[in-house]
């Protein structure tokens, strides 16, 4: 089976290596892939947007099923157009996939259904954006409605903070066409938790529960990243939780989309805050998280390949879904600077791993036969051991191998969740 997947980070990089562990996997290709995944799959530099190059790509390369995995090709209609030539495709539809392209219709949503998350108003007037800040309880949260590369949310502890967030986004435009609606939000507060789950639009089956850390520095401190890290599975997330979870958000969101004549099938990750009153959707990601993926993965004892075969087939009730009682933790380095200014183009030296190591590599490419730093985040360093301390300490060795100037990766991946496991790391 020739395999298409489309995207070129650290998760693709898991994704292309658990999709090859399956034997009915012939070539794979990667659009546009980077230089690290270049060792797993074959990479062609078309953009992942480019719909139209996508699927000539596809047609002329006798691709049998593909993979689309970030969210703007989704959000634009990536899967439609691959089926519409009749190629099977994991990923949900353009019309699904808006639970993540527009924070207004996700909130909707949920107020229709009944699915707990966060009190909002939504926006398309900033005159009345602007009122409502004036009385609204504070902290408040003001999200822009589309995609902003997970810039988009800006927490506001004063008047003037949301005032001037309000303003930047929807006059200023500073996420551009995303901010000219906004959604205003109640602030919560409680451990959060990333929910992966596959889904065909019937059958909704949760992975390995994670946890990101999306600041750039220790502490929590620093600017918004893609993620610097990630563990799983998350000790916040008990059995009890998840049975919850199960019947007040992951059921209902499914029926919710089927109702709504927009049948999910792919990824659906439910991005989760543990709050006082119960778990509450903080948002919908409509596809795998990066770098949440590169710890729910290397868990993964089952065929991806044959999940997300039935997600796209709607057989997933009768397939396997087993992740093994392991955990794993991944520690990104990213290129000083990085999410603000960085440079590119220093040699990245690769050691070898071992049986419970992998390297993904997101942001790295080859230049004159070397594979040099091509990106802000370059590769996450993941490792899989019995009990969570384990795995980090794993995990740091393997980054610790791992050489390119410039490189800074934070050192406290982890810590959180062993603190919440009682400190017996
Ligand atoms: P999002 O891009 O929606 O995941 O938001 C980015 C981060 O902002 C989340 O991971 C939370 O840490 C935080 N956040 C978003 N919405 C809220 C909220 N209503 N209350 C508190 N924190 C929030
Ligand atoms: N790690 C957060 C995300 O993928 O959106």
């Amino acid at each position: 089976m020739n395999i298409l997947v489309i995207g070129g980070g650290g998760r693709e990089h898991a994704i292309i290596q658990k999709l090859k562990e399956d034997p009915r996997a012939e070539t794979i290709y990667a659009l546009p892939g980077n230089g690290g995944i270049a060792a797993d799959a074959v990479c062609c530099p078309i953009a992942a947007t480019d719909l139209p190059a996508i699927v000539s790509f596809a047609k002329d390369h006798a691709v049998d099923f593909a993979v689309v995995a970030p969210d703007d090709p989704l959000v634009l209609g990536a899967v439609d157009a691959l089926s519409a030539e009749g190629i099977l495709c994991f990923g949900p539809r353009k019309n699904a996939a808006a639970i993540e392209g527009s924070k207004v219709f996700a909130k909707n949503l949920m107020k229709r259904y009944g699915i707990p998350t966060a009190a909002y108003e939504a926006f398309s007037d900033m005159d009345k954006a602007l009122a409502y800040v004036e009385t609204c309880p504070l902290p408040t949260v003001v999200k822009a409605d589309g995609l902003a590369l997970g810039k988009g949310v800006l927490i506001c502890g004063t008047r003037e903070e949301a005032r001037q967030a309000v303003r930047s986004m929807m006059e200023g435009r500073i996420f551009g066409e995303s901010g000219a609606n906004v959604v205003i939000e109640e602030f919560l507060t409680g451990p959060e938790v990333s929910a992966l789950t596959f889904t065909d639009g019937e059958a909704i089956v949760p992975m390995v529960s994670s946890m990101d850390h999306k600041r750039a520095l220790d502490g929590d401190q620093g600017l918004n990243t893609g993620g610097m890290g990630s563990v799983a599975p998350n000790p916040f997330y008990t059995a009890e939780v998840a049975e919850r979870c199960m019947r007040e958000i992951f059921l209902p969101t499914i029926r919710a989309m089927k109702q709504e004549g927009r049948p999910f099938q792919g990824c659906l990750y439910f991005g989760l805050m543990l709050t006082p009153d119960g778990p509450k959707v903080i948002e919908y990601n409509c596809r795998f998280g990066d770098p949440e993926t590169q710890v729910a993965l290397p868990l993964l004892e089952s065929s991806l390949l044959e999940i997300m075969l039935a997600s796209a087939k709607g057989t997933l009730a009768e397939t396997e879904v087993k992740f093994s009682e392991k955990s794993a933790c991944c520690v990104i380095l990213a290129s000083d600077g990085y999410p603000q200014k960085y440079e590119k183009g220093f040699l990245i030296t690769l050691p070898e791993t071992g049986e419970n190591e992998r390297i993904y590599i997101a942001g790295a490419a080859w230049k004159d036969g070397r594979l040099v730093t091509n990106g802000g985040r370059v590769l996450g360093a993941s490792a899989v051991a019995d009990a969570l301390p384990d795995a980090v300490r794993a995990a740091y060795a393997l980054a610790d191998r791992i050489q390119f100037e410039n490189a800074y990766c934070r050192r406290d991946i982890g810590q959180r969740a062993l603190a919440a496991l009682g400190g017996n790391g």
